[in-house]
């Protein structure tokens, strides 16, 4: 793990977010690289200002500083970069349970019923950024891993049922967060690299296409002014939903993505 840029591992018995951590770390003038892991976190932040709950030491709950050298059109790859480490570091804890994980379109981890093994949450804070002299723009990406809780069904409070589910769960046993952990990083170095060459953004897209289970799923996507419905038919070059909806094809860069059963 020293070898990686991933070397500055901080670690909290409880923090209110490792996300908010990381950013103010990055306003301060943090390097890229600094890596934030909470057993539990009092005010986890989720996508869409929702909250992120697990229960204090079952999950893996961690935050990583980049500071990619990449325009704002681009960022939204950071997502993907650690939504692939997570698949590279659950296939080196456990080969069999990764063939049943996918990537739900822009940034969850599920398997093959749906349910929710992991969220990322990418934040950037741009105007503070401007202070922190010479250095690229600071994104904290944050990724929740359910490893071992839910341990069963039952454990999931009534609104998440059916909705989630932990590596425990679909490997039928407990699992060591910290090999987890040190997969993770491992595998964040090499995905992180190929955010700096036109060559690596293309892999990155192109990965990330080759394990989306959103593509050939009817869809929702809900954006800010609106939502429309379609079929998902590939992901960009550049790492967007394309989705064609009949008549038109639209191309998403950013939006949140129902998978829709037939009926639904
Ligand atoms: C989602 O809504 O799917 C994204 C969830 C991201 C949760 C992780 S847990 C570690 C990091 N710190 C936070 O406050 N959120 C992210």
């Amino acid at each position: 793990m020293s070898q990686t840029r991933f070397a500055d591992v901080r670690r909290f018995e409880s923090i209110d977010s490792t996300n908010r951590y990381l950013l103010d770390e990055a306003r301060a003038g943090a390097p890229e690289g600094v890596v934030a892991v909470a057993d539990h976190q009092t005010a986890g932040r989720g996508r869409l200002g929702r909250s992120w709950e697990a229960p204090s030491g079952a999950n893996l709950l961690l935050s990583v500083l980049l500071r990619p050298a990449i325009g704002p059109g681009e960022r939204h790859l950071t997502t993907t970069t650690v939504a692939l480490a997570a698949l590279d570091a659950i296939g080196v804890v456990d080969p069999r349970a990764v063939t049943d994980v996918s990537i739900k379109w822009p940034n969850d981890l599920v398997e093959s019923s749906g349910r929710k093994l992991a969220g990322v949450l990418a934040e950037s804070d741009l105007v503070s950024a401007a202070a922190a002299d010479g250095l690229p723009p600071p994104v904290v990406v944050g990724i929740g891993i359910n490893v071992n809780w839910p341990a069963t069904d039952a454990d999931l409070p009534p609104e998440l049922a059916g909705l989630a589910v932990s590596l425990c769960q679909m490997i039928g046993a407990p699992v060591d967060r910290e090999a987890l952990l040190a997969a993770l990083l491992g595998a964040l170095e090499p995905r992180v690299g190929d955010l700096d060459s036109v060559e690596g953004r293309a892999r990155l897209a192109g990965d990330m296409a080759s394990h989306c289970s959103t593509i050939g799923t009817r869809v929702r996507v809900d954006l800010p002014d609106g939502s429309f419905e379609g079929t998902a038919t590939a992901i960009s070059p550049e790492g967007h939903l394309v989705v064609t909806t009949g008549e038109t094809t639209r191309t998403v860069a950013a939006g949140d993505v129902v998978h829709l059963r037939p009926g639904s």
